[in-house]
C-alpha cells in the first residue's frame, strides 16, 4: 500500500483538530476553552463547565439557569427502563450497568437522534446520574428513589445514592462542594481513549447514546478511568499484606507479574498532573471536613513520596495522575470502590458530548478508519485446490 507510518497506541498521531481542551504535558498545564483548570475548579460548577465545554464560552446567568432548569426537567427515567435493572445481577459491575442502560436509552428516544442533539445532551446530563445511583442502589438491594428536582445537580445525585425512602436526606455542603469540584476536574481531557472512542463511534453516524455507551466501556479499563478503583485496591492490598511501601515499589520496578503503580504515569503528562495536585490538596481538607481519618491516605502519600524520589520513576517521568488520590476521597464520601469509575464517567460526560458535537460540526470530519501494516502470510493455496 506504500504505507510506512506505524504508530502503536497513537503516540505520535493527531486524529483531529480541536478547540476544546489544551494540555501542555511537560509543564503540567490543563485548560478548558482557554480557562486554567485551577480557576475553574475553584470558582465554577459542573454544569457551568459543561456548558463551557460544549458551547465554547461561559454561560450568562440566564443561560446557565435555563440549562439547569432543563436538566432538572429531564431527570426521570421511563418506568420500563427502571425495570431493566431487575434483569441484571446485583453483583454486576456498575460500569457495565451504566453503559448498558445508556445504550438502552436509545431504544426510548430513537428517531430524535441525531437531529435533536441539544435535547439528547440534556437528557444524558439529567439521566446519567440517576442511572448511576440506581446501579449503586441495585448493588445494595435498596429501593430506587425518584429524583428531587428542587435540588441542585450534585445534591440530587448524593440523595439518590445515600438517601432512603424512610427518612429525609440531609445535604452536607462539604460533600456537595467536594464532589462538584472532582467532577469539574474530570470533565474533559482531549483525545484520551474514551473520548477517542466516542468520536470514532460517532464518526460512523451512530447516535449520541450509542457513542456515550461505548465511551463508558472504554473508560472502564484499569489503564484508563478504572485506575481509580485499582488504586484503592492497591492501597488496601499494601495495608492488608503488611509488605510496606518500599517492598511494593520494588515489585513494581521488577515488573513482577506486570504489577504497576496504579494512579501513576500518563501518556501526555511528563510532569505532575495539575488535576492530581488539586485532588491531593482537597483530600486532607475533605477528609477533615467529613470527620474521616483513613490510613489509606497516609499509605498513598508515603507511596507517592517514595516513588518521586526513586530513579525508576524519575527516569520515566512518572508522576501521580488524577486517579491517585480521588479514590480516597470517594471512599470518605461513602461510595463503594466499584462506583469510583462511574463517578469519573459522570464527570467526563460533558467532554464526550462536546467532542461528539465538535466532530459533527466540523466539515472536515470523515469516518474514523485507521490503516494497518499487514505482516501476515502471502497468498496461499487452499488444500486440494
Ligand atoms: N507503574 C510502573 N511503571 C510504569 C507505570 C506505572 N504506573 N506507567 C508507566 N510505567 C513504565 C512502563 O512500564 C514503561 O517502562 P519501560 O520503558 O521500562 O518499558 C515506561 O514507564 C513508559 O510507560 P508506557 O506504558 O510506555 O506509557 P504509556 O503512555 O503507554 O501509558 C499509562 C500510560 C497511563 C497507561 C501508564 O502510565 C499506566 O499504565 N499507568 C497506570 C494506570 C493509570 O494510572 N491509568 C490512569 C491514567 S490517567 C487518567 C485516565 O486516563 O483515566
Amino acid at each position: 500500500t506504500g504505507l510506512t507510518a506505524l504508530d502503536y497506541g497513537f503516540v505520535n498521531t493527531a486524529s483531529t483538530q480541536s478547540e476544546i481542551t489544551y494540555i501542555d504535558g511537560n509543564q503540567g498545564i490543563l485548560r478548558y476553552r482557554g480557562y486554567p483548570i485551577e480557576q475553574l475548579a475553584e470558582n465554577s460548577t459542573y454544569l457551568e463547565v459543561a456548558w463551557l465545554l460544549i458551547y465554547g464560552s461561559l454561560p450568562s446567568a440566564d443561560e446557565l439557569a435555563e440549562f439547569d432548569e432543563k436538566i432538572r426537567r429531564h431527570t426521570l427515567l421511563h418506568e420500563d427502563l427502571k425495570r431493566f435493572f431487575s434483569a441484571l445481577p446485583h453483583t454486576a459491575h456498575p460500569m457495565s450497568v451504566l453503559s448498558s442502560a445508556v445504550s438502552a436509552l436509545s431504544t426510548y428516544y430513537e428517531g430524535t437522534d441525531p437531529d435533536d442533539v441539544e435535547l439528547t445532551m440534556v437528557r444524558l446530563l439529567a439521566k446519567l446520574p440517576v442511572i448511576a445511583a440506581y446501579a449503586h442502589k441495585k448493588s445494595l438491594g435498596q429501593a430506587f428513589l425518584y429524583p428531587d428536582n428542587s435540588l441542585s445537580f450534585v445534591d440530587n445525585f448524593l440523595r439518590l445514592n445515600f438517601g432512603n425512602m424512610a427518612e429525609p436526606y440531609d445535604i452536607d455542603p462539604t460533600l456537595s462542594k467536594a464532589l462538584d469540584r472532582l467532577l469539574i476536574l474530570h470533565e474533559d481531557h482531549e483525545q484520551n481513549a474514551s473520548t477517542s472512542t466516542v468520536r470514532l463511534v460517532g464518526s460512523t453516524g451512530a447516535n449520541l447514546y450509542s457513542s456515550i455507551s461505548a465511551g463508558i466501556q472504554a473508560l472502564s479499563g484499569p489503564l484508563h478511568g478504572g485506575a481509580n478503583e485499582a488504586v484503592l485496591q492497591m492501597l488496601a492490598q499494601i495495608r492488608d499484606s503488611g509488605e510496606g511501601v518500599g517492598k511494593f515499589v520494588e515489585r513494581v520496578k521488577r515488573k513482577e507479574d506486570g504489577v504497576k503503580l496504579m494512579g501513576f504515569g500518563h501518556r501526555v503528562y511528563k510532569n505532575y498532573d495539575p488535576r492530581a495536585k488539586i485532588v491531593k490538596q482537597s483530600a486532607d481538607e475533605v477528609l477533615a471536613g467529613l470527620g474521616v481519618a483513613d490510613p489509606l491516605l497516609d499509605i498513598a502519600k508515603e507511596l507517592e513520596q517514595f516513588a518521586l524520589e526513586d530513579e525508576y520513576f524519575k527516569e520515566r517521568r512518572l508522576y501521580p495522575n488524577v486517579d491517585f488520590y480521588t479514590g480516597v476521597i470517594y471512599k470518605a464520601m461513602g461510595f463503594p470502590t466499584r462506583m469510583f469509575t462511574v463517578l469519573f464517567a459522570i464527570g467526563r460526560l460533558p467532554g464526550w458530548m462536546a467532542h461528539w458535537r465538535e466532530m459533527n460540526l466540523d466539515p472536515q470530519t470523515k469516518i474514523g478508519r485507521p490503516q494497518q501494516l499487514y505482516v501476515g502470510e502471502a497468498e496461499r493455496r487452499y488444500p486440494g485446490v
